[in-house]
């Protein structure tokens, strides 16, 4: 793990360090991405890259496209007009910073910037088209973005299960899912691989986000860099089931993540990763 968060976080360094007139969006840029987060999603793309033969060093460009789309992501998840938080990655959010101006322009130029990374990676156009194809459908209207309206819209109602299952999939599951996806194609691997991947990152995403909303709960805001005790009107597991109940489903996914990994030859890693975030406290 620490040797993938060292690449990660070297390559993520040289990023967005041009001198430009539009210094502040550089910088502002920067403040985000650069705030020391799990890496979990480029983490991934590199050891689904390497499960399937491929060199990860040539991935890396994908997996700095990931952190890059996540990042924006979280951008714009904490303003006003969405979930008004305060603390990110254990700092002010980018809006307390830069304002709200800034910090849509910021996630903007992520979001742009991920897919200038992919087209630069040095592998052959094919596995380039499948990653903009991939990360294009998980990030956009049928993925983050419209798990997040889906999110937003619930905030007045209360939600089934299965809504409940259908937002949390698209807000969290399919950026997950992109990751493990691109660390395959980045490898060159094959349909089927790529297919195991999916299903990996379903289920590990839905364990992740329910875990996300019991850390809401229960967990320590110091620990976590983020406030505790925000998500009341929000409709989630927790919220349907309880904190016990949510525990149990967060391990029974994760084993079903686990389960399908078996036809990849040594998928140790991601095994033992999958099972620490489990119990996680940030
Ligand atoms: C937070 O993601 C948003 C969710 C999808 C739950 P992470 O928990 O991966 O955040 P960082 O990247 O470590 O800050
Ligand atoms: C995060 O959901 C989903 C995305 C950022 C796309 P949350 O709103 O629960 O994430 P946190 O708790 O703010 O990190
Ligand atoms: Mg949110
Ligand atoms: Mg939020
Ligand atoms: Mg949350």
């Amino acid at each position: 793990m620490q040797k993938y968060l060292d690449r990660i976080e070297a390559y993520l360094q040289g990023c967005f360090t041009e001198e430009q007139p539009q210094k502040i969006l550089f910088e502002s840029m920067r403040y985000s991405l650069l705030a020391g987060g799990k890496r979990l999603r480029p983490v991934f793309v590199l050891a689904f890259c390497d499960l399937c033969g491929g060199d990860s060093e040539k991935a890396l460009p994908f997996a700095a496209a990931m952190e890059m789309v996540h990042t924006y992501s979280l951008i714009h998840d904490d303003l006003p007009c969405m979930d008004n938080d305060d603390y990110r990655r254990g700092k002010l959010t980018n809006h307390k910073v830069y304002g709200e101006a800034t910090a849509c322009l910021a996630g903007d130029a992520l979001l742009t910037a991920a897919f200038g990374q992919i087209a630069a990676a040095q592998l052959p156009q094919e596995r380039i088209v499948e990653a903009v194809r991939v990360l294009s459908n998980c990030a956009g209207p049928l993925g983050m973005v419209g798990g997040q309206i889906l999110d937003m819209d619930a905030e007045h109602r209360l939600c089934t299960a299965q809504e409940v299952y259908d937002i949390q999939s698209r807000k969290t599951g399919a950026l997950i899912s992109a990751a493990c996806q691109l660390g395959v194609i980045a490898a060159g691997g094959t349909k089927e691989q790529q297919q195991a991947a999916e299903q990996y990152a379903e289920h590990l995403g839905l364990a992740f986000q329910i875990r996300d909303d019991l850390l809401d709960v229960i967990g320590d805001a110091d620990k976590l860099g983020k406030a505790t005790g925000v998500d009341e009107k929000k409709n989630t597991f927790v919220r349907l089931y309880g904190v016990d109940t949510c525990e149990r489903m967060v391990e029974k996914e994760t084993k079903t993540a686990i389960d399908a990994l078996s036809s990849f030859d040594k998928p140790d890693f991601l095994i033992s990763l999958a099972n620490r975030l489990i119990h996680r406290e940030n």
